[in-house]
C-alpha cells in the first residue's frame, strides 16, 4: 500500500522507512508532485501535524501522514512549543538555544519535554499518535551531535545530552520514534 509522508526531509524519511518496513511504499511530497509549502498556522503541534496531513489528503487524495515536533519548557508555560524552529526569529539553532537559556536564566525549574505528534490520514480517516521524552534544560550546551535543542536537553535518567549520544542511542528513546512506534503498530494491524 502507498503512503505519503508529508515531508521532504531525507533524514526523517530514512528514520521512518527503517521502522515501517516493506509493507508500505513510502512516498515523499516530491514523489507525489507536491511543491507547495504546507500550512503550519494552527498554533499547536498537534494542529500543525493535522494541517499538513489534511493538505496532502485534500489536494492529492493519497493516504498520508505528517509529523510536527517541538520542545515544551514548563517554566516558560510550554514555550517554545510550536515555535521551536523559529524561536529566535530565525531557524538558527544556536540562536534559538541562546534565547532559551536567556529566558530560563532566573528559573530554578528546568524541566521540559520534546513532543512529536504524527497525524495519519488513512483513506481520509484521522488518527493521531503522540510521543514524548521528559528531561531537563542544562545551563550550558554539551555535545556536537543531533540538531536543534539537543545540546541543552538532558533526558531524565541519562548523563549525556541528546547531542552527546549516537543517532541510534537518541532514536531508541526519542519523542519522534515513540510516536512513530505507535503509528507503525497501528498500521501493521490494518494490513492482514
Ligand atoms: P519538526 O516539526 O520536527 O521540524 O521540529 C520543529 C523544531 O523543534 C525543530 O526545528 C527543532 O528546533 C525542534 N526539535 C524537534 N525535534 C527535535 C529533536 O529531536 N532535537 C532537537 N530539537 C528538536
Amino acid at each position: 500500500m502507498e503512503l505519503c509522508f508529508a515531508t521532504n526531509n531525507q533524514h526523517k524519511l530514512q528514520e521512518v522507512s527503517a521502522q515501517l518496513g516493506d509493507t508500505f511504499i513510502l512516498k515523499t511530497l516530491r514523489d507525489i508532485g507536491c511543491q507547495d509549502e504546507l500550512p503550519e498556522t494552527s498554533g499547536t503541534i498537534a494542529g500543525n501535524s493535522r494541517q499538513k496531513a489534511d493538505f496532502v489528503w485534500t489536494h492529492f487524495g493519497i493516504s498520508c501522514f505528517a509529523d510536527d515536533s517541538g520542545l515544551e519548557v514548563d517554566a516558560l508555560d510550554g514555550e517554545p512549543g510550536v515555535d521551536s524552529a523559529f524561536y529566535s526569529g530565525s531557524r538558527d539553532a544556536a540562536k534559538n538555544i541562546q534565547k532559551l537559556l536567556l529566558n530560563l536564566a532566573d528559573k530554578p525549574n528546568r524541566s521540559a519535554r520534546f513532543v512529536t505528534v504524527f497525524t495519519l490520514l488513512l483513506h481520509g480517516v484521522e488518527h493521531q499518535f503522540k510521543g514524548t521524552i521528559e528531561g531537563q534544560i542544562l545551563t550550558v550546551p554539551r555535545g556536537t551531535g543531533g540538531f536543534g535543542y539537543d545540546p541543552v536537553f538532558l533526558p531524565n535518567g541519562q548523563d549525556r545530552t541528546f547531542a552527546e549520544m549516537s543517532i541510534e542511542e537518541k532514536t531508541a528513546m526519542s519523542h519522534r520514534s515513540r510516536a512513530l512506534a505507535q503509528m507503525v503498530e497501528y498500521l501493521e494491524k490494518q494490513i492482514p
